[in-house]
């Protein structure tokens, strides 16, 4: 299988409004694909529909080979996932917090006591095992969070905007690790405000109001649009939009950040 994600005209509509309009894309295994918009563009709704957690309005798609539509179960054993909210309990301990996504997970014995060490060693918790995760400061508490969505061994990690409000050293740890992953075979898809975080991605897919508007790797999007760099590219990318596309009012845009 060559693509750890494929879809087809993906539409999801709540009552009247469109969220996620005909989005057709394929990101390949091993890859990281940064997934771009403006608050409010649909990046949630896509990934919610990916993880099998939300039904599509219309459209296909497969995650690892599994339907999104009938085969969700299969989806969500086999991906590891990171909500845009955080998934912590504040008050048990960073240890208690990845055996109760063992639970879960129905890993227990030498396994889970194998996953907690390399768990912990991979996002550095050494000395923090007992310590609650609401002590913690918000670029630890990110990391033990990708720790329990890892605890299962997936083969796709599923993030939505894991950094937003993380400072900017944790940052670039938790990419760091993003990154280690993926040489180890991961796939991995990732929604972002940050470019910088973009710009190290495989490839990066723009999506606008429901509209994916472009994809490509960042040096690709660079030179299609013949712009200096990726901030420049997605400016273009909303001038344009907003020009040729009427179905958004001026009070519903987003702001790029
Ligand atoms: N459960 C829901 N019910 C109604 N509207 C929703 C729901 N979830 C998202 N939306 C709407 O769908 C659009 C896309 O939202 P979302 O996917 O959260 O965007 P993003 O993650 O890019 O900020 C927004 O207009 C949002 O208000
Ligand atoms: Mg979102």
């Amino acid at each position: 299988m060559t693509y750890a994600i494929q879809c087809q005209n993906l539409t999801k509509t709540f009552q009247q409004r469109v969220a996620v309009n005909n989005l057709t894309l394929s990101i390949r295994r091993g890859t990281i694909f940064g997934f771009l918009g403006p608050n409010g563009s649909g990046k949630s709704t896509t990934i919610r529909m990916l993880c099998g957690l939300l039904l599509p309005t219309s459209g296909s798609g497969t995650v690892l080979g599994f339907d999104v539509t009938t085969e969700s179960e299969e989806i969500k054993q086999r991906i590891g996932y990171m909500s845009q909210k955080f998934s912590l309990y504040e008050d048990l301990t960073v240890e208690e917090n990845l055996q109760f996504y063992a639970g879960i997970y129905g890993i227990s014995g030498a396994r889970l006591e194998e996953r907690k060490a390399e768990l912990i060693a991979m996002a550095g918790l050494e000395g923090r095992e007992k310590q609650l995760a609401g002590s913690l400061s918000g670029g630890w508490k990110q990391r033990l969070a990708l720790s329990c969505a890892l605890l299962h061994q997936p083969e796709l990690l599923i993030l939505d905007e894991p950094t937003a409000g993380v400072d900017p050293v944790s940052r670039r740890v938790f990419w760091e690790v993003i990154h280690r992953l993926a040489k180890e075979g991961m796939t991995v898809l990732v929604s972002t405000h940050y470019m910088d975080e973009a710009e190290t991605c495989d490839e990066i897919g723009f999506i606008f109001f429901g509209n994916l508007l472009a994809k490509g790797s960042p040096r690709e999007l660079i030179a299609q649009m013949d712009a200096a760099n990726l901030e420049d590219v997605f400016i273009a990318l909303v001038r344009q939009a907003e020009s040729g596309d009427n179905r958004v009012s001026p009070g519903e845009k987003g702001r790029i950040q």
